[in-house]
């Protein structure tokens, strides 16, 4: 697929270091999906859509430099919307799924936690939203280092509760978003959505294993892509071999604990860079 370009039409400054890119497409996209995103004589990056035809880019290296460099006006150029997205699940679904005789509790679908570490919000705003349209109950955490690297905080508070930690204790809990974690009763949640720093990933995954909950958790998850639609093999994580670009990048807890995650990603030329 070739890129289609796309001109920049709003710049809106969400933090002192992450900013939101509206454009002038709006791609038919499931909340989790990304783009590759062409930045012209330098780079081509993964990034999620965090409204429809938007990206939301915390500046970190060349490319989401230059992004963050652009003016209304400028063109980027778009691949996709590619990989899978997070599923949501119906209200309807409790009902029904009682009716089946289930009772253990996972799936129902009903109250959901999103768990939201830094960027890591931008994948999961479209996800809030989808979820409150469809009248289910939805929790957001939200974990930044300080309190203006906060991402969507209003946002999301439209869409549900919110609960907020800060590396620096500056609003909310002070602490990681783990501890924020301790304030709820999770058994009462029936799906977790998760995307942030690797490390904290893997630390609330650990949480929801020791509650026995990982099998209920939706984790989107950053690997080094090249293509973007799994013809490459750059992105695959150990051991299963999928490929988080197109098999994902939304995968669930109870794989994942049995991955990569947390102990190592691979760079450009595939070496191992442990965490
Ligand atoms: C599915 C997915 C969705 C993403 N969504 C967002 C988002 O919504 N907002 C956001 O700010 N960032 C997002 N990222 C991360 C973003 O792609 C990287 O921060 C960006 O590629 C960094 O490029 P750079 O040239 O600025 O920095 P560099 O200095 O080149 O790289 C900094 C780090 O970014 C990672 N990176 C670099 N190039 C790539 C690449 N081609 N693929 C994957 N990782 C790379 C590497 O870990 C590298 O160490 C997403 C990544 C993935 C995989
Ligand atoms: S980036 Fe090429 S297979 Fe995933």
């Amino acid at each position: 697929m070739r890129p289609v370009n796309v001109i920049i039409t709003e710049i809106i400054r969400e933090t002192p270091t992450i900013i939101t890119l509206r454009t002038d497409i709006e791609p038919d996209a499931a909340p989790g999906q990304f783009v590759m995103v062409w930045v012209r004589g330098l780079d081509e990056i993964p990034m999620a859509l965090s409204h429809p035809g938007s990206i939301t880019v915390q500046s970190v290296g060349k490319a989401t430099e230059a992004l963050s460099r652009l003016e209304v006006g400028d063109s980027i150029g778009i691949r996709g919307p590619f990989g899978n997205g997070f599923e949501v699940k119906e209200k309807g679904d409790r009902e029904e799924k009682e009716g089946d005789g289930e009772e253990d509790g996972a799936g129902k679908g009903n109250k959901i936690m999103i768990i939201a570490g830094g960027v890591g919000g931008a994948p999961l705003l479209p996800l809030a939203l989808q979820a409150h349209s469809r009248d289910l109950d939805v929790t957001t955490l939200i974990g930044a280092r300080t309190a203006d690297e906060l991402l969507f905080e209003e946002h999301f508070l439209k869409c549900g509760a919110i609960s907020i930690a800060t590396d620096d204790g500056s609003k909310g809990h002070h602490g990681f978003i783990t501890g924020a974690m301790e304030l709820f009763n999770l058994a009462g949640f029936d799906q977790f959505y998760i995307c942030g720093p690797e490390l904290m990933m893997k630390s609330v995954l650990d949480i929801l294993r020791a509650a026995g909950l990982e099998a209920m958790a939706q984790l989107s998850l950053h690997r080094y892509f090249k293509c973007g639609i799994g013809v490459c093999g750059a992105c695959t994580i150990d051991p299963s071999g999928l490929r988080v670009c197109r098999d994902g990048p939304v995968l669930s807890g109870d794989l994942l604990i049995k991955s990569e995650l947390g102990k190592y990603h691979r760079d450009a030329t595939g070496k191992k860079i442990m965490f």
